[in-house]
């Protein structure tokens, strides 16, 4: 089916000027971007963005990461477009992401590891609202 899913460049990413060779390889396997912006998030926006994650140990290293430069966020469009950002991503920690993904190849820790891809139809929708009015995504 055609999906929807929440992708977002991280500040790691952002900083090594890499946001064009994360774009190709979304159009490469048939992603389009269909709503886009770049933001500095502020500690609010990430705390509420991660909400899900509010009680885990990592919680306030990941948002005062988040917030540490501005990042890329993006809607894609596509053929099973959320497993196929999982595949381009690859593992959550670089260390155990598969070569030739974008997480193997420009992430350097499982904080700082490049991208955000949503995990299901259910939490892309909502991270997808979180950040693009409806008027802002361009489905095509
Ligand atoms: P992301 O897909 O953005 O969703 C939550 C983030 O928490 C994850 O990527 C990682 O960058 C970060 N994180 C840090 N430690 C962990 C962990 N142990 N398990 C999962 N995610 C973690």
């Amino acid at each position: 089916a055609i999906e929807r899913t929440l992708s977002i460049i991280k500040p790691d990413a952002v900083a090594k000027n890499v946001i064009g060779e994360i774009y190709s390889r979304f159009e490469k396997a048939g992603l389009k971007v269909v709503a886009s912006k770049m933001k500095h998030l502020s500690r609010a926006e990430a705390e509420g963005f991660y909400a899900v994650h509010a009680a885990r140990p990592f919680f306030n290293d990941l948002v005062n990461f988040m917030i540490s430069g501005p990042v890329m966020i993006q809607a894609l469009e596509g053929e099973g477009a959320i497993a196929k950002n999982r595949e381009l991503m690859g593992a959550t920690d670089p260390k155990k992401a598969e070569p030739g993904t974008i997480r193997a190849d420009f992430a350097d820790s499982i904080d700082a590891n490049a991208v955000h891809g949503s995990d299901a139809p259910e939490t892309a929708a909502v991270e997808i609202a979180y950040f693009f009015p409806q008027a802002e995504v361009y489905s095509r």
